[in-house]
């Protein structure tokens, strides 16, 4: 039974009278513990460039970081996400560039390693998309995106990144059976603790397209995701995605993107018991961020926003807004 009594005698409104009784009774807490935080890096020196329709989200220079940096830290975000802007000179066919030990991912977590030791998690994606001269995640022949050819380079880029510090290795390609390859090449390189955190439910969206021009992909983006991210019509296939990588040895899975699927988070919840984190993407922030600009909505919608993901069960968000909302919390 939920409800125990009738009105008059029962007023729901009486728990909500005053400020110390509405949080006395409040189901879920959101705090900076919950918070991960994307970092968008360009070349060059002094560099803190904006980005096309992202307000207050910024390049950054890798001599630059330590600003950005220094603030999660102090606000206790426990992880930073890396995304590089590569030259697209840089970019080819194939990727090569992810595997250069010397591009900005690797070079940023070997600064922010030195500096920072442990004091806050890195997480880097997998995927080829910032390196591919056609935007995709993996490698193009014949209008078709190659799985398994792929998977042979996100290895290499994980075992890379795991071995210059990245502590959370996070595949967002949506390859199949891409989660138990690095799994089992990360543990013959003895990088047995780094971890695994899959794009395990990873939809084809329209909501990339900021993230797509922060890392300069979207220009070149021949067609759309649709043969290997997820078809948006489809919930139960997203436990089959999760009941995969988990046999695969993920140590946690994301969903993607955040608003528009609570739902899907919140079916992952009920049906595993794995930490499982949002991704509140590029097109959602410029949504709000922007509305909050123009005087549509006020900012406290961000962190409504935010507790809408601790509602549906999320452990932690990948969030634009990390930074700005972390010391308000
Ligand atoms: C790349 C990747 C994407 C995002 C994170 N990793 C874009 C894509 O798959 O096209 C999107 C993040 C965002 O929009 O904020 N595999």
């Amino acid at each position: 039974m939920i409800i125990t009594g009738k009105y008059p005698n029962l007023r729901l409104r009486r728990n909500r009278k005053t400020d110390w009784s509405r949080r006395l009774i409040r189901e879920n807490e959101l705090s900076a513990n919950d918070l991960i935080l994307p970092i968008f890096l360009t070349e060059g020196i002094r560099k803190k460039q904006s980005i096309k329709n992202m307000p207050d989200v910024y390049r950054y220079s890798i001599d630059n970081l330590s600003n950005i940096i220094d603030r999660a830290l102090n606000n206790k975000i426990p992880m930073i996400a890396l995304f590089p802007n590569t030259h697209t000179k840089l970019k080819d066919k194939k990727g090569s560039e992810s595997l250069n030990e010397n591009n900005l991912v690797c070079k940023a977590i070997k600064f922010i390693k030195k500096k920072y030791k442990n004091e806050i998690g890195i997480m880097c994606d997998v995927a080829l998309d910032p390196y591919t001269s056609h935007g995709h995640d993996g490698i193009l022949k014949k209008n078709q995106i190659l799985n398994d050819e792929t998977i042979k380079i996100l290895i290499q880029q994980s075992i890379l990144q795991a071995q210059l510090g990245c502590d959370v290795i996070a595949p967002s390609d949506m390859m199949d059976g891409r989660v138990g390859e690095i799994r089992k090449s990360l543990d013959k390189n003895n990088l047995k603790n780094t971890q695994i955190l899959s794009y395990a439910v990873k939809y084809a969206s329209s909501f990339y397209g900021p993230f797509r021009n922060a890392v300069g992909s979207k220009n070149l983006l021949k067609g759309d995701k649709k043969t290997y991210q997820m078809d948006f019509y489809n919930s139960k296939e997203a436990i089959r995605e999760v009941a995969l990588d988990i046999k695969e040895g993920a140590d946690m899975v994301m969903v993607k993107p955040g608003l528009p699927y609570l739902d899907i988070i919140r079916l992952i919840k009920d049906n595993f018991k794995i930490p499982v984190f949002a991704y509140q993407v590029s097109g959602e922030y410029s949504l709000i961020q922007n509305g909050i600009k123009k005087g549509i909505i006020d900012n406290k919608s961000i962190i409504e926003s935010l507790v809408s993901f601790k509602r549906s069960g999320a452990n932690a968000i990948v969030t634009y807004f990390a930074d700005k909302i972390a010391n308000k919390i």
